[in-house]
């Protein structure tokens, strides 16, 4: 058997307390303070406590090429056992061809031929579960009232946070500056996007709203020639090098005249490939888990998969930590001109950056390290009958001078 190091793995010391079991079997409460030290695979996000033996072990075995199992076993003196453990658990790849090794082994093969780095690796794997992110105490669709005791509880517990409006302690100077034309339908669009998360339950929404989003949001307005064979498109929103990496797979889960179901938006013929047809409850149940179970989400008309190919951007700006984050930026833009749209057709719309990646991989039959879900849009009718339909929101205008 060949091994070697992946070249996606990382080290941390962490404190960890432990209850005196001892102790506490006695009826005395008494935690003990260790340091553990912890391997994170990035290719997985996961972290696992390892030995310092273990760590030598890995120290002697190179990421840049394959050595002899048993050269290592006899020259480190090591038991066969202990090599098969790292290998089961991914610290060390091999060559043997079980599922599980195989899996460790094709994932850092795949994470090096797409160019991460491997910082974003871990970043982005490790924060695929988002189940952390969204706090349930906290969670959007609650009613105002139920929302502000949870805020309430939340600050007792943390306090409060930075202020909503930031000023300098001090300054040269103040200008005042003038209000600022806003007359016009952009202006108008500006001020009446927001985030809706009831919708209306018992009408289908017509396709044509849907193709407009398509089209205005996600759609193709023109393409150049970088170079032979390198093309790339003008979308509405900017883009990180002109790469436009994300692809929009549309779940159609209440649109008229088309089946309920898994979609991908090819933007070269404007048009939705069906990928698999799906009852309207799985739908809804499929909507709301991958965005991590926010149960609203599951109760809009259409929702759109934001899935990056990394490549696409990584091709370009090759094993840079940075090119992960300008990726997101590149979502973030998609999700406010879909927002501006949706307020133009009068639609409800939202944004979720909670995802459950492995969900979106699952469903859509790609490999994440290819292929990840990075954030989501979500459209319908709205429902303005309840109340939390939206944030109220007080007018405001900006004082002038002190
Ligand atoms: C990066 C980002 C992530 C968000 N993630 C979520 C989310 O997971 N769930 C959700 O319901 N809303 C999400 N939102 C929507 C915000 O909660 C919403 O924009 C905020 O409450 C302000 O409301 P407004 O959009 O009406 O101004 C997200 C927005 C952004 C920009």
């Amino acid at each position: 058997m060949r091994i070697k190091r992946p070249a996606y793995l990382f080290f941390n010391l962490e404190d960890r307390s432990f209850v005196d079991i001892a102790k506490f079997l006695r009826g005395e409460l008494k935690t003990f303070a260790t340091i553990s030290l912890q391997a994170f695979l990035g290719s997985t996000g996961t972290a696992q406590p390892i030995t310092l033996d273990e760590l030598r072990i890995l120290a002697e075995a190179p990421a840049d090429r394959w050595i002899d199992a048993g050269e290592l076993i006899s020259r480190l003196g090591l038991e066969p056992t202990a090599i098969d453990d790292l290998t089961a658990r991914g610290l060390l790849l091999s060559d043997a061809g079980d599922p599980q090794r195989t899996f460790f082994r094709r994932q850092d093969e795949r994470l090096a031929a797409n160019q991460w780095h491997p910082i974003a690796a871990l970043q982005f794997f490790a924060a695929a579960d988002s189940s952390r992110y969204l706090d349930p105490a906290l969670v959007q669709d609650l009613l105002p009232e139920e929302s502000r005791e949870r805020f309430a509880a939340f600050i007792a517990k943390h306090g409060l946070p930075p202020p909503a409006f930031y000023a300098l302690e001090s300054s040269e100077a103040r200008y005042s500056l003038p209000a600022g034309d806003g007359d016009g339908e952009l202006y108008d669009l500006l001020l009446a996007r927001r985030t809706c998360r009831r919708f209306e339950q018992s009408a289908a929404l017509p396709l044509a709203p849907v193709a407009t989003l398509l089209r205005y949001a996600f759609g193709c307005h023109g393409t150049s020639e970088l170079a032979d064979g390198l093309t790339v498109l003008k979308r509405t929103s900017p883009s990180g090098g002109s790469m436009h990496p994300i692809e929009i797979f549309p779940l159609l889960l209440h649109v008229d005249s088309l089946p309920t179901g898994v979609y991908h938006y090819n933007a070269e013929h404007h048009a939705l490939d069906l990928l698999r047809r799906l009852e309207p409850d799985e739908a809804r149940r499929t909507a709301a888990a991958l965005a991590g179970g926010q149960s609203y989400v599951g109760t809009a008309h259409a929702v759109f998969l934001l899935v990056a190919r990394f490549l696409r951007n990584q091709w370009k700006y090759r094993r840079i930590a940075r090119t992960h984050n300008v990726i997101l930026m590149d979502a973030a833009h998609l999700s406010q001109t879909f927002y501006l749209l949706a307020a133009k057709l009068e639609l409800g719309a939202f944004f979720s950056a909670a995802i459950d990646v492995a969900k979106a991989e699952e469903l859509l039959s790609f490999n994440s390290a290819e292929m990840g879900a990075v954030g989501m849009c979500g459209c319908g009718i709205p429902r303005f009958d309840e109340a939390g339909a939206t944030l109220e929101r007080r007018p405001f205008v900006p004082r002038s001078g002190g």
